[in-house]
C-alpha cells in the first residue's frame, strides 16, 4: 500500500475543497431540517466518505463549504480537523449557484496553489483508488477528472472519447448523451484553476457549471480523464434510492470483509497523518459500535503503512 512518506513523487495538490452546500430537494423532507451531507450512509455521516477520499489523496488542507444555516453542524461534527491530522477551514456559499463557484468562494484561501474539489455527496470505492488519487495529486500541470460508466448519463456531465481513448468532448446533462461515461464529482486542478473559474459564465439554468471549467482545460489539451474500471463503485447519494443503495453497499463490504469503508480516522492513520494513540482514542470513544471496535482492531494489528 502507498503511504505518504513512501511516495517518491512530489505531491502538487495539497489543498482540497469539500463542497457541501446545495438544497437537497430530491431528498425532501429529510433535508428540510438537516444538510444532505450529514445524513447517515449506513454507520457514518455522508461527508465522511468524500473526506476519506481527500485524505487518501494525501490532502491535508481542506476547505468545507456549506450553506449558511448548516455551517455550525458541520463544525460540531468535524471540528478543526486535528482528530484526522488535517486542517479544516469553513466557508459559506450563500446560494447554490453552481459547483464552479467554489473556486470564487475559496480564491483567497487557494492563493494560487493547485486544488482538488470533491462533492460532499459523492462516494467512490475502487481497487487501487489510492494510486489513482496520488497520481492525480502528483500531476504538475493541467486537470484530472474521473469518469464512470452509468446507465443514465443524461443526469451528468458526459465525456466522449476518440478511438485512442482520449477525451474529446464533455457536455453537461445532454438530452442525447454521446456515451455512457459520466464525470464523477472529484476533480484535481493546477494552480490556474481560479483564473479559469473566473472565465466561466452562468449557464442557461443560472449556475457556474463545473463542466465549463473542465472544458477550458480540455480545449487546452491538459484535461486527463481517468476511466474508473468495471469493479469500481461511484455513488452519489442524492436521492432516496441512491442513499439506500450506498448504505447497503457499505454495510455489505464492512460486514463481509471486516474492513472499514469511508473512515477518515482509519485513512488518516494509514497515511501517517495521526499517531496510533489518536486512532486508539477515537476507537475507545466509539467502542460500543462496530466502527470503534474495528478502529481498535486496526490499531492492534497494523502499522500505518501495512494496512
Ligand atoms: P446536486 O445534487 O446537483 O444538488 P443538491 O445537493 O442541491 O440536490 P437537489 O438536486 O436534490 O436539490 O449537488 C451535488 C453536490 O454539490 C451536493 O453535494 C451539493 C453540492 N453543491 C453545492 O454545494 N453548491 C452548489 O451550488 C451546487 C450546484 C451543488
Amino acid at each position: 500500500m502507498r503511504h505518504t512518506q513512501a511516495n517518491p513523487k512530489k505531491q502538487h495538490v495539497t489543498k482540497g475543497i469539500l463542497l457541501s452546500g446545495g438544497s437537497g430537494t430530491r431528498l425532501y423532507p429529510m433535508t428540510l431540517a438537516a444538510s444532505k451531507q450529514l445524513l447517515p450512509v449506513y454507520d457514518k455521516p455522508m461527508i465522511y466518505y468524500p473526506l476519506t477520499t481527500l485524505i487518501l489523496a494525501g490532502i491535508r488542507e481542506i476547505m468545507i463549504i456549506t450553506t449558511p444555516e448548516d455551517q455550525a453542524q458541520f463544525q460540531r461534527l468535524l471540528g478543526s480537523g486535528e482528530q484526522f491530522g488535517v486542517s479544516f477551514t469553513y466557508r459559506i456559499q450563500p446560494k447554490p449557484e453552481g459547483i464552479a463557484q467554489a473556486f470564487q468562494i475559496a480564491e483567497d484561501w487557494i492563493a494560487g496553489s493547485p486544488c482538488a474539489l470533491i462533492l460532499g455527496d459523492n462516494l467512490i470505492f475502487a481497487d487501487g483508488l489510492e494510486h489513482m488519487l496520488r497520481d492525480a495529486a502528483c500531476r504538475p500541470h493541467g486537470a484530472t477528472v474521473f469518469s464512470y460508466q452509468v446507465r443514465d448519463p443524461e443526469r451528468y456531465g458526459v465525456v466522449s472519447f476518440d478511438e485512442t481513448g482520449r477525451a474529446v468532448d464533455i457536455v453537461e446533462k445532454p438530452i442525447n448523451p454521446p456515451s455512457h461515461w459520466a464525470v464523477t464529482g472529484l476533480y484535481f486542478y493546477d494552480e490556474r484553476v481560479c483564473e479559469f473559474a473566473r472565465q466561466v459564465k452562468p449557464s442557461a439554468r443560472g449556475e457556474l457549471e463545473i463542466t465549463d471549467l473542465n472544458r477550458i482545460y480540455l480545449a487546452e489539451g491538459t484535461l486527463e480523464v481517468d476511466r474508473l474500471a468495471r469493479g469500481c463503485a461511484w455513488l452519489d447519494a442524492g436521492t432516496p434510492d441512491s442513499l439506500m443503495q450506498a448504505g447497503t453497499f457499505v454495510q455489505a463490504i464492512q460486514s463481509r470483509q471486516g474492513l472499514l469503508v469511508g473512515s477518515p480516522t482509519e485513512a488518516a492513520y494509514r497515511m501517517g497523518f495521526i499517531p496510533r494513540e489518536r486512532l486508539i482514542a477515537t476507537g475507545q470513544k466509539m467502542a460500543k459500535t462496530p466502527l470503534g471496535q474495528t478502529l481498535l482492531h486496526v490499531a492492534a494489528e497494523y502499522g500505518p503503512s501495512t494496512l
